[in-house]
Order: C-alpha cells, then structure tokens, then sequence
C-alpha cells in the first residue's frame, strides 16, 4: 500500500503561502491540499483561484482543491486555470453530480467526490467510473483544528469494499482519503480502516518552532513511521 500525505494550507501562515508549500513538499508531503470555503456551503471563507495560481509555481506537487462552495460547477474552470491537479465536491452542493463529475474531468483534473459524515456512501455507486478520488470527511466541514469522529473509522472499511470490488472488477484505482483531525496518534488506525490519503492540517502547520526552516521534517517523519508500522 502506498500513502499520500496532503497538508491542508487551512492551517498554513497565509502571509507567506508560496514559503509554506516549499517547505512542507520539501519536508516528503505528497500533496497540497487547498479547502475552498464560500460562506455558504459551510459557514466559513477562505480562498480561491487567484491564491491557487499564486502557489501554482513554487511547486510540482500535486494541488488537491476540495471545494466547500455551492454552485459548484461555476468555479470549477477557474481552479483548473489556475493549476488544480485534482477538484473534489460535496454531492450536496451540486444539482447534477454525474455531470460535475464529468466537467473537472474534461478540464483535465481528476475528480473526487467529498462525503460529510452524515453523507450516504451510495452517491458513489453510479458514478465509479468517473471518480479518481473519494474522500471521507472525519469533520464537519468548515474549520481546521476539530477531533476525528470515530465513526468514520467503519465507514472508510464500507468505501474500501466497495473501491476493492470496483476495482477487481475493472483494474481501475480509486484513491480513498481522509480529512479532518488526522494526527500522528491516529493516522495507524485510520490506514488500517483502508484510508491511502491522509489531510493534515493543523497537525502539520501546527508545529511548534516557527523559525526552524526544517520544522516541518519531525511530523512528517513521525507520520511516514506511524504509518510504516
Ligand atoms: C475542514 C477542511 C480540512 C481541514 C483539516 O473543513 O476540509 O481540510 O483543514 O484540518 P485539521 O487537520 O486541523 O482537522
Ligand atoms: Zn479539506
């Protein structure tokens, strides 16, 4: 089994983003993962295209837009302008998922959909085909720093079936990630319920020594040894 550790800049210095994202890829993070709040969806704003262009060239790494936004389809040409490798969404916040699914994809992204806790895993079973990513939130979505809900525990083994069985049946790999109170505690149990892709947010930007260019290298070892067993 491969990971995927993908830093959530929720809890990044925003006045020095491009620094941040150096320094996190530097430190063996694999993604940049980029919450999009609209004040609407969720009760909370925070950026959009224009700051994804900005971070776009300090680095090769891929840059996981979760969109947290209603309507959904409007932006989504914007984020992939502005160098998004991979745009996922709540079912919720669009009108016609197969459809938001199909639109990332022909702007070249992959495309992953977002389960809020109380979201049924059934919004997947007829869109298999056109996912890459699926992604469980283990938070209510709208801030950074809230505990993992356990719960999300059995519902990554019930994504897990049934990505197995898609993929017996096909040959086609959908990732399976995680976002929300992922610490180094927990990330062994959350790979062993089947997660791959694990959101870090304030664990990794919460680091202490703010002035240790490397401060970013202990969690992100600590991590990669959790997750080695
Ligand atoms: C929450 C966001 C998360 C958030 C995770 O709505 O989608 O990506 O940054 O933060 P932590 O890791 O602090 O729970
Ligand atoms: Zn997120």
């Amino acid at each position: 089994m491969s990971y995927r550790i993908a830093p959530s800049l929720l809890s990044a210095d925003f006045a020095k983003l491009g620094q941040e994202v150096t320094q996190v890829i530097a430190a063996g993070a694999d993604w940049i993962h980029f919450d999009v709040m609209d004040n609407h969806y969720v009760p909370n704003l925070t950026i959009g295209p224009l700051v994804c262009e900005a971070i776009r060239p300090h680095t090769t790494a891929p840059i996981d837009v979760h969109l947290m936004v209603k309507p959904v389809d409007r932006i989504v040409p914007d984020f992939a302008k502005a160098g998004a490798d991979i745009i996922t969404f709540h079912p919720e916040a669009s009108e016609h998922v197969d459809r938001t699914l199909g639109l990332i994809r022909d702007s070249g992204c992959k495309a992953g959909l977002v389960f809020n806790p109380a979201t049924p895993l059934n919004w997947m079973d007829y869109v298999m085909d056109k996912l890459d990513v699926v992604l469980l939130m283990s938070v209510n979505p709208g801030f950074g720093g809230q505990s993992f809900i356990p719960g999300t525990l059995d519902k990554l083994r019930e994504a897990r079936a049934k990505i197995d069985a898609y993929t017996a049946r096909t040959g086609r790999q959908i990732l399976l990630e995680v976002d929300g109170g992922v610490k180094v505690d927990n990330i062994a149990q959350i790979a062993a319920a089947g997660a791959d892709t694990f959101v870090a947010g304030s664990a990794v930007f919460g680091a202490p020594c703010d002035s240790d260019p490397n401060r970013y290298d202990t969690v992100m070892g600590k991590f990669r040894k959790a997750l080695a067993g």
